[in-house]
């Protein structure tokens, strides 16, 4: 791929996963178009609506439910808190109460309207209420389009850990309107945009130097050059959760790269607001490409590429810009060692062979680990 160019989208991904598979759609306006597009695709012309307080009080709601209503589809809508705390047993239990009203039956569908929050516990419900109903997801934040509404994870937060609690629950649909994103905070656009940069570095080269060229088009609003970062970010995660749908085989474990590190920044700021996922990614990126170049396997000024880019578009890149002491070392490897893709004590981490190619390895030196985690870039 040129990176001058913004390829045209074509608006559609498949998530090749046999009888299991869907498409993607993905196009400004497409909220309106929600009730034309799942009218003949879903099993009864019944849906509940599971969104969040802050996404009902904006107008992407009421879009969402006019369209269903001019299609004929009859709507009930559950809102929960917004926030990472609704991903609970207590709010769990009260939506699946909710859900269960009298009229509800097996083809009854979820449909979940919101962030990542909402889709993995609408998602979950789905999974989980009359041993499973038929699930839509209409992603609405720019991580929950690139990455948690394709590839069926679902699940809640248990007091060991997050996400502990779970269902592989694969949605019939993904509906993606890029213009939802402009009611969302710069900042959680930041934050998903470290997920966008990561399908480039461990799958597309071009990819990533298209976000180079037109990075601050997608951060900024461009429609086109949203829709694009969208679909190319669908299409890579599509193929990934099609070789390797349920994490077994390994392919699945790239997209975790920069998650061991940014997984423990998160578990020693608490999960919360001061450091949210997406810029842990970011950091966690950053990291895991100069444990590359310390490994051996890329040039130095890989690190200063990544860093550059993430930096130009308003991300932290170094631990240091979350707490001006940075992580103690123990305590990193100490939140490492828990994570729950650790094995056996053993960490793994995804480093990059060369940038847009990525391998996970368990082998990394103690020596040049520790080294990292004392002096971080
Ligand atoms: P989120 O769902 O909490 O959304 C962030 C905030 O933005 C919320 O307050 C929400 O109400 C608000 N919001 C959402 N859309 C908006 C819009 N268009 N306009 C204005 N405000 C809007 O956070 P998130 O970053 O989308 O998702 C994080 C969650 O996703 C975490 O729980 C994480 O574990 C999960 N996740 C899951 C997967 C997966 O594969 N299932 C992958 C990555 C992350
Ligand atoms: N977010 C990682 C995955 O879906 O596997």
């Amino acid at each position: 791929m040129s990176a001058a160019m913004t390829m045209p989208a074509t608006g559609s991904v498949r998530v090749p996963l046999g009888e299991r598979g869907y498409d993607v759609r993905i196009a400004p306006g497409l909220l309106d178009r929600a009730g034309e597009e799942l009218a003949g695709l879903l099993p009864s012309d019944r849906l509940v609506i599971v969104t969040d307080q802050t996404m009902a009080a904006t107008p992407h709601l009421p879009r969402l439910e006019a369209s269903l209503a001019e299609s004929g589809l009859k709507t009930r809508t559950v809102t929960v808190p917004a926030g990472e705390a609704s991903k609970s047993f207590g709010v769990f239990a009260q939506l699946c109460e909710a859900v269960l009203e009298p009229g509800i039956d097996r083809k009854t569908t979820i449909l979940a309207l919101g962030g990542g929050v909402v889709g993995d516990l609408a998602g979950f419900a789905a999974a989980a209420l009359l041993r499973g109903l038929p699930f839509v997801q209409v992603p609405t934040t720019l991580l929950a389009q690139v990455d948690s509404s394709v590839g069926g994870k679902t699940g809640i937060n248990a007091q060991a850990g997050k996400n502990l609690v779970g269902a592989f629950h694969q949605p019939r649909r993904v509906l993606i309107d890029p213009t939802t994103l402009d009611t969302l905070p710069l900042r959680e656009l930041q934050a998903g945009y470290a997920e966008v940069a990561k399908y480039g570095l461990i799958r597309d080269a071009g990819f990533f130097a298209w976000l180079e060229e037109h990075g601050q088009g997608v951060i900024g609003g461009d429609q086109a050059a949203r829709a694009f970062a969208i679909e190319r970010s669908c299409a890579i995660k599509a193929e990934i959760v099609g070789d390797d749908e349920f994490e077994t085989k390994g392919g699945r474990a790239l997209l975790n790269f920069g998650h061991t590190f940014a997984h423990a920044y998160e578990n020693l700021t608490g999960y919360g607001n001061r450091l949210l996922h997406g810029e842990a990614v970011g950091i966690g990126m950053v990291q895991a490409t100069e444990l590359s170049v310390r490994a051996g396997h890329l040039p130095a000024e890989t690190t200063d590429r990544v860093r550059r880019h993430l930096r130009e578009l308003g991300l932290k890149t170094a631990p240091g810009e979350v707490t001006n002491q940075g992580f103690a070392a123990d305590a990193m490897l100490t939140a490492m060692r828990r994570d729950k893709k650790a094995s056996q004590g053993r960490i793994t981490f995804v480093l990059l062979q060369r940038l847009g190619q990525a391998f996970t390895s368990d082998q990394v030196d103690a020596a040049v680990l520790q080294d990292l985690l004392e002096r971080p870039v």
